[in-house]
């Protein structure tokens, strides 16, 4: 085999590496592991960092022998400074992905160019609905008939760039925010792996313009989640 074709065949093989934001319980963080533990993410969480102290997706992290990171937004200054020391943490380990689970921070548009095209998100809301929090109060407030959470590329905008995949289900009669919220979230957990599998196998291509996946524009809201394995 010539050499150049031998150092891409040994690329290809090298293990792809995932690193995790959070800050909170943690619980799509788990089905991330979940799923890389079952050989199906296409990847392995190398590292996970919350900027609380408390996060029990911290202690999920710790318990499964993960590395972990605080970087803890309260001792830094500014936003900027708080990102650049992230940043800084990400860049040691090289991450393929970037993974935000929870991660109640505002990024910086500094940050966010930097891990471009490396930055997901899922969001508990069939964006462009609902961009920021409350997102299930909001719904129901707002009398619709379906909610669900969308995996979506970190672009500039809250809770903007390109929908990658999303799932729905029906609003119920009797739901309030917390029964909905509890029904979107199993659908995050089967979703998300799914997404983040797609963008570690190379399916996704996303050069700021359109987004593709196998070669094929990615509708505006997203592949629609069925029940993929
Ligand atoms: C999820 O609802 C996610 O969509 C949103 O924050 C919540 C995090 O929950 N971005 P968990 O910490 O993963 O359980």
């Amino acid at each position: 085999m010539p050499r150049s074709e031998w150092n891409s065949a040994r690329a290809s093989s090298v293990t792809k590496r995932i690193a995790v934001l959070l800050s909170g319980r943690g619980s799509n963080f788990q089905s991330l592991l979940n799923a890389s533990q079952q050989g199906v993410l296409g990847g392995e969480i190398s590292l996970v960092i919350s900027n609380r102290p408390g996060a029990g997706g911290l202690k999920i992290a710790q318990e499964a022998g993960i590395e972990t990171a605080l970087v803890n937004h309260q001792r830094y200054a500014t936003r900027e400074a708080f990102d650049q020391e992230l940043a800084t943490v990400l860049d040691a380990t090289q991450p393929d992905l970037v993974v935000l689970a929870g991660f109640m921070r505002i990024l910086t548009a500094d940050f966010v160019t930097r891990f471009s095209g490396r930055l997901m998100n899922i969001h508990p809301s069939l964006l462009p609905l609902y961009p920021g929090l409350h997102t299930h109060q909001r719904a129901l407030d707002n009398g619709d008939r379906c909610a669900g959470a969308t995996v979506h590329y970190v672009s500039g905008e809250l809770d903007g760039g390109p929908a990658v995949l999303q799932a729905r289900l029906p609003v119920n009669s009797g739901d309030d925010a917390d029964t909905l919220a509890a029904r979107v979230l199993e659908l995050e957990h089967r979703i998300y792996p799914v997404a983040v599998n797609w963008h570690l196998s190379g399916r996704l291509t996303w050069d700021r313009g359109e987004l593709l996946k196998d070669g094929l524009p990615v509708p505006a809201t997203g592949e629609v989640w069925e029940d993929l394995p």
